[in-house]
């Protein structure tokens, strides 16, 4: 079988059978001729069926290792679809640090259909033990957890699948199938947000859920024809030629995000880095066992105490050529300087935040495909306002 990168760039698709068009058919109809009245054709209406989409799920399966693929217009919108799989009385265990868009979905959407959760520390095999409830559906975790960059141990966790018969769902956007196959550790059900390291270039919000479970993805067709939140054509699309670069910009990100944090973990005024590549983050060796290809683009950081204006005047200081913006997500060629405190994480209580490190000081960079070194200069150059 062809290694990872190669499925990237061929996985799902071949050259168009009459014109030999070598990049993927972009079809936007939205209704389709049925063939013959009385018989069920292939291709129908497009909230349930696209062959655009089709190649994006196909790409998708296979870039993963298997399984079958649903796409949907939203990260988010995808774990909405595997949660109304749910019953009411269900029940959830999460590592305690976990994307604040999920807790605001589960808090404010599916807590009305009786859906709960547990969140634990997923570095202790008792600590989720003790949470196992007679309901509990999935070990629904974060393969890197957002924003101190921890990867939880997945050969550990597949081992407490198996004993316990609970089904892992594994969100696998900090890591993609060029890093980490979550299928490679026997998780059930992996969801990605579409719009990080996939499709990579800042102009596609998609989502998609993956699994080898057949009765699972037929529950989700439903859901897709059912709901509705599907995710257009022409994202579709970008999705597609998005992800043929996958392997390369991850290496990329990866180099350059590594530089970084060695150069932040050498600054005054920067008082902790957080980035599963340094050799003293408490995951490295977990990540080293896991993680292909290098560590990923994405690095935390909390700077000395600040007052909001000096925070200000370093968030400005740091934007003044251009290069690195400060906005919201990661993985486009673009440098993001983002801030969980009120991006990410903002759904989150203030005191869990504190818990979690998520401190007013504290910042999350995504590389981008940017010279590392101009990079590293914008950042001498921002924390430059506290000399
Ligand atoms: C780990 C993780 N999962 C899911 C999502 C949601 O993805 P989307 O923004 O595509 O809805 C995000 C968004 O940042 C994320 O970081």
């Amino acid at each position: 079988m062809s290694k990872v990168e190669t499925i990237i760039v061929h996985g799902g698709e071949k050259p168009d059978p009459i014109t030999g068009a070598v990049a993927p058919p972009l079809i936007r109809t939205k209704t389709f001729k049925q063939p013959e009245f009385g018989k069920k054709a292939e291709w129908e209406y497009g909230r349930a069926q696209n062959p655009t989409r089709h190649i994006l799920e196909e790409k998708l399966a296979a870039i993963e290792g298997g399984g079958k693929a649903v796409a949907f217009s939203s990260g988010l919108a995808a774990e909405t679809m595997l949660f109304l799989t749910l019953e009411a009385g269900d029940h959830l265990i999460l590592p305690k640090e976990v994307y604040g868009g999920t807790i605001r979905l589960l808090n404010n959407v599916f807590s009305k259909y009786g859906i709960t959760y547990t969140q634990v520390d997923f570095s202790s095999k008792q600590e989720i033990r003790k949470a196992i409830t007679p309901r509990t559906k999935y070990f629904f975790i974060e393969a890197l957890t957002n924003p101190s960059l921890t990867p939880i141990d997945l050969k550990s966790l597949q081992d407490l699948s198996k004993e316990t018969g609970i089904p892992v769902a594994a969100d696998m956007t900090f890591c993609p199938p060029c890093c980490t196959r979550a299928f490679d550790y026997n998780a059930d059900i992996i969801i990605q947000s579409i719009s990080k390291y996939l499709s990579g270039h800042n102009d596609v919000l998609g989502g998609a859920l993956i699994t080898k479970d057949l009765a699972l993805y037929e529950r989700l067709k439903l859901l897709q024809k059912a709901v509705g939140a599907v995710l257009s054509p022409d994202e579709c699309y970008r999705a597609i030629q998005g992800i043929k670069t996958l392997s390369i910009r991850w290496q990329r990100m990866s180099e350059s995000a590594l530089k970084i944090a060695q150069f932040l973990e050498s600054h005054s005024k920067i008082k902790k880095v957080l980035y599963p590549g340094l050799e003293n983050h408490k995951g490295h060796e977990i990540a080293k066992n896991q993680m292909r290809n290098g560590f990923g683009g994405v690095v935390s950081f909390e700077l000395i105490s600040s007052t909001h204006e000096k925070l200000k005047q370093f968030v400005d200081k740091i934007q003044e050529n251009g290069i690195i913006i400060y906005g919201e997500s990661l993985a486009s060629p673009e440098t993001l300087l983002a801030y969980p405190y009120t991006m990410s994480h903002g759904a989150l209580p203030a005191e869990v935040k504190e818990k979690l490190g998520i401190t007013r000081s504290f910042f999350r960079l995504s590389i981008g495909l940017e010279n590392a070194d101009d990079l590293i200069k914008e950042l001498e150059a921002g924390l430059e306002i506290y000399s």
